[in-house]
């Protein structure tokens, strides 16, 4: 089978394309517009409550014949840890201080969820075409209920190992996580992030390792960065970093200005803000405590006390708490259509 057909088999799109999924930064509207141009338009779920992924998922059935990709992290709910959560509280106490937060009334509750059996309920309402993973894959058990559905299943594999695990459980397809990539590292076979390779040298490693499609992802920002992918033996890129000046996308306004501006040429890997690593633009709080600080509870917990100080700051029209992911090649970032830049894309 050739590419083109390896393309249509397990993503069943026109164009090499995939929008990535991006939790808390895009919905529906994204999706959407990138889907009708010819790209897989992704929904991530992470950060949605189950009435939620109904209703964007019925926007999207609703606004697109396209195929659809929805996305889940699939990590396991950690207990909380008092002593941490302490420790952490302390290093953040002279920013409460500054902001005026009384650290007190800081509520508990993570917003990131895992894949879970009422979510798989609503993939078998919605049947979408395409189901992704990040963070490893869901039990057997749930996998086998997704599978039942006749979704494609991708799941992201950020080093050799791990996309020999995902291929050994019956993946249709790897998404290929190189360093450079914005917003949460895919890691889940091991923590030691010196393990993790760029997009370059990942892809061509992983390509002849497994025998499913892959699909590229992490800094291709433009139609040389696909060729390159589609070059490297990868079926299709995902991009996630290039859409999120698009009007379609909800990143906030202190994401959009850093994105715009010369920081974001230093992007880090930091767990500061969920407990895992994730690549975003640095700023104060990485700068001050480290952007990889041991005190931050487990994911996705950390975000919890780092809550109000962002509120508050981005309030102020400072960006200094809030997570700025962002892949380390922006500049494919523009305030156009997600229709046109999926265009400019594929070339
Ligand atoms: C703002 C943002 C949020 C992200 N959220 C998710 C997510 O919810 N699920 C997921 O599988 N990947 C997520 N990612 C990672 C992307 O799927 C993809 O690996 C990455 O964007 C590719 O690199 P690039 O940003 O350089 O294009 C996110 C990336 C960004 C930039």
């Amino acid at each position: 089978m050739g590419n083109r057909d390896r393309l249509q088999d397990v993503l069943g799109t026109r164009l090499p394309i995939i929008q990535a999924p991006m939790a808390g930064v895009q919905g529906s509207a994204l999706a959407i517009a990138v889907a009708n141009t010819g790209g897989l338009g992704s929904l991530p779920c992470a950060m949605l409550t189950i009435e939620d992924m109904r209703s964007e998922l019925a926007a999207i059935r609703a606004a697109t014949r396209g195929p659809i990709n929805v996305n889940f992290f699939c990590h396991v709910q950690p207990e909380p840890d008092a002593r941490r959560e302490t420790e952490w509280r302390a290093l953040l106490a002279p920013y409460y201080e500054e902001f005026g937060i009384d650290s007190a009334s800081i509520a508990g509750g993570a917003a990131r969820r895992p894949f879970s059996d009422e979510a798989a309920d609503v993939l078998e309402e919605f049947r979408p075409e395409v189901v992704s993973f990040h963070f490893g894959l869901p039990s057997d058990r749930l996998m086998a209920r997704v599978k039942a559905t006749a979704a494609k299943i991708v799941g992201c594999a950020t080093t050799v190992e791990e996309a020999r695990w995902l291929e050994q459980r019956g993946v249709d397809g790897i998404v290929a996580q190189g360093f450079e990539a914005g917003g949460h590292r895919g890691m889940f076979l091991s923590d030691d992030v010196t393990m993790q390779a760029g997009t370059l040298a990942l892809v061509p490693q992983i390509v002849s390792e497994v025998k499913v499609p892959v699909i590229a992802a992490g800094g291709i920002a433009d139609a040389a960065g696909v060729k390159a992918a589609l070059a490297l033996g990868a079926v299709a890129a995902q991009v996630g970093t290039a859409y999120l000046l698009c009007p379609e996308t909800k990143t906030s306004p202190v994401h959009r200005t850093a994105l715009k501006s010369d920081a974001a040429r230093h992007t880090a890997l930091t767990n500061l803000f969920s407990g895992r690593p994730a690549r975003g633009i640095v700023n104060r709080v990485m700068r001050e405590l480290g952007a990889m600080n041991k005190s931050a509870p487990a994911f996705p917990l950390a975000s919890t006390a780092l809550a109000p100080l962002r509120k508050k700051a981005e309030s102020l029209g400072d960006g200094g708490f809030s997570p700025l992911w962002c892949g380390q090649n922006a500049t494919g970032c523009a305030e156009i259509a997600a229709g046109e830049l999926t265009r400019m894309l594929a070339g």
